[in-house]
């Protein structure tokens, strides 16, 4: 009988999952692969984390760690807590991570104190800014790791200046596009712009916010609203709250600053103004990013795919650790400062913002080619 290494991959949160739908879809096609999957169940809700299995065909996770909600460090050790019998147990070839959330460096330091190798999806991004969550992920994974495949040039610039051999470094391309380019089809079909009263050609925006950074301090929370505010006074902006910023908006008193959307009856158009939705499936977020005028947001994958797709975006932030959205997608780094946001958002809403290219390896075989790293590596 021929040797199947198990691999154990990991999930947590909400970005996770749309990295490794295509990862587990071309592990499943390897022979030599038994590949699992682990929910550390970070999050937990139907529409941050079911939702998305459904819709990119993600398997049924094996193991389900189902930590929830907790602070950092609470989090961070009862995912370890609960993955370390995991392992003990399957004794994998290998454990995949992806991203920067609490998961991906809670499972990666448990498998690397178990002498079980780690490959990590999407390392040597930088922000240089550690007083984000993230970026203490993204380095402490990084020095970690035994692979590390990266998305694009900056990344491996970084990782070499952090001392990490070049052997370790793979430059594979953006298994999130991969996610993007393969579900663009089928996210043509969402019924979403019509249930927004969308779907008469009309310009609209497309707002995200959730760092702890923007969300969790009323002052600046209210600037960007207000901000934003400004910007809707031409075009709907759509702005599907993730719930931490819903509890955050609930708790300062923020709620005068939103509409909800209407959606049943669907309007026959819909006038500007700031309209909220709860999180949207990965089909009805794509549909309604692709068409957007405009998008504006603090997220870090929404860089990458608005790149791609072409349309504009103005980054909340002061940093980014995708540089590559700027030097060659659409993306500007506009921070939290309110003349700044409205001025951006005139520029591209009247035609006036930089045109992008797509970066290199963003061509959907991302995936493929980290399994064929792989292949070679654990064999
Ligand atoms: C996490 C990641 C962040 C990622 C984001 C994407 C870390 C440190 N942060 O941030 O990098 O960009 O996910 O969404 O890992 N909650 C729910 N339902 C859920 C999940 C969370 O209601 O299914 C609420 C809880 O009240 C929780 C809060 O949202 O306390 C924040 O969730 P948490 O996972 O701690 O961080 P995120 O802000 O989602």
């Amino acid at each position: 009988m021929s040797t199947k290494y198990k691999i154990i991959n990991v999930v947590g949160a909400r970005p996770n999952f749309m990295k490794i739908a295509p990862i587990m879809e071309a592990m499943r096609k390897e022979p030599s692969f038994e590949p699992l999957l682990t929910h550390t169940g970070q999050h937990y809700d139907e529409e941050m984390s079911k939702l998305f299995f459904q819709q990119l065909e993600i398997p049924k996770p094996d193991i389900d760690l189902e930590v929830g909600s907790a602070s950092h460090a609470q989090q961070t050790a009862e995912i370890m807590r609960r993955f370390e019998p995991v392992l003990l147990e399957h004794k994998p070839r290998l454990v995949v991570v992806v991203g920067d959330v609490n998961s991906t460096i809670a499972c990666t330091l448990v498998a690397t104190k178990l002498h079980i190798k780690v490959a990590h999806v999407e390392a040597g991004l930088r922000s240089f800014d550690r007083s984000m969550p993230e970026e203490i992920n993204r380095l402490l994974t990084d020095a970690i790791s035994d692979y590390l495949f990266i998305t694009e040039g900056s990344a491996h610039q970084n990782l070499v200046r952090e001392g990490i051999p070049e052997h370790k470094i793979h430059f594979v391309g953006n298994v999130m596009i991969d996610t993007l380019l393969k579900n663009s089809r089928q996210a043509a079909t969402s019924p979403i712009l019509q249930q927004l009263g969308l779907d008469n050609g009309q310009d609209y925006a497309v707002l995200t916010l959730h760092r702890p950074g923007n969300v969790d301090f009323k002052d600046t929370l209210e600037r960007i609203l207000t901000a934003i505010h400004e910007v809707a006074r031409r075009l709907p902006v759509i702005f599907p709250v993730h719930p931490r910023t819903k509890k955050q908006i609930q708790q300062f008193g923020l709620e005068y600053m939103l509409s909800p959307a209407a959606t049943n009856p669907p309007p026959a158009a819909c006038p500007p103004g700031i309209y909220y939705v709860n999180p949207l499936g990965y089909l009805d977020f794509l549909r309604l990013t692709s068409k957007a005028k405009l998008v504006l947001t603090d997220s870090g994958g929404l860089q990458e795919e608005t790149t791609v797709l072409g349309i504009p975006c103005i980054t909340l932030r002061e940093n980014t650790e995708r540089p590559v959205t700027v030097s060659r997608g659409t993306n500007v780094i506009v921070g939290t400062d309110r003349e700044r946001i409205i001025a951006e958002s005139q520029k591209a809403l009247s035609g006036r913002a930089k045109k992008g290219q797509i970066p290199e390896k963003w061509d959907g075989l991302a995936a493929d080619r980290i399994v064929q790293v792989l292949k070679q590596g654990i064999a």
